[in-house]
């Protein structure tokens, strides 16, 4: 069973919860992983969550009524991706990508790194033939300040030297123009999440 078809708006609102309360922001990958499971069996009856892998989004300093998650899950074709944040600005842009540390414990997310880049290359967009793997491209939010994003990627990997398991997803307080070097131009850092075993 695809994650795709198992994420209801329904489990994504419980999935949220689990770093909604105040003071929850420390809240343990298993509990997060149980909340999950909720979410899940909610509304499936034997959900298989192997090969996926979630984090949980923070705001950083400032922005902390930001949060979300993202998951990663294999898919036959890639890597299937699904980011939900709220707390946003409404109607904005905001680039979105892996990096290669994953620390988030700096208040403003800089302990996280640059962009996760082990082949080298130029920054670009999520469909760019040459990009640093972490280049996913952007959020946008609706008119409540909402991001969800669901794609398949053909870059990143969950498993070997170049996994992205480990490493933190970050979100920028602008747009990723996708072309301008090396991270494009896309600000601070308003939201960082660690990418944890589900
Ligand atoms: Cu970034
Ligand atoms: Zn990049």
């Amino acid at each position: 069973m695809k994650l795709k078809t198992m994420l209801t708006a329904a489990s994504a609102a419980v999935f949220l919860s689990a770093c909604s309360g105040e003071g929850e922001h420390s809240a343990t990958h298993s509990e997060v992983a149980e909340h999950s499971q909720h979410a899940m069996h909610a509304s499936y009856e034997q959900p298989d969550t192997s090969g996926a892998y979630v984090a949980m989004l923070h705001g950083t300093e400032g922005n902390e009524n930001i949060h979300g998650f993202v998951m990663f899950e294999r898919d036959e074709d890639g890597v299937f991706v699904i980011a939900h944040a709220e707390g946003l600005p409404a109607n904005s842009v905001h680039g979105f990508h892996v990096h290669e540390f994953g620390d988030c414990s700096a208040p403003d997310a800089t302990s996280a790194g640059g962009h996760f880049n082990p082949h080298g290359r130029d920054h670009g967009g999520p469909d760019s033939e040459a990009r640093h793997v972490g280049d996913l491209g952007n959020l946008r939010t609706d008119d409540n300040g909402i991001a969800h994003l669901e794609m398949l990627d053909h870059k990143l990997e969950l498993s070997g030297p170049n996994s992205i398991i480990g490493k933190a997803v970050v979100v920028h307080a602008q747009e990723d123009d996708l072309t301008s070097q090396p991270v494009g131009n896309a600000g601070a850092r308003i939201a960082c999440g660690v990418i944890a075993a589900d």
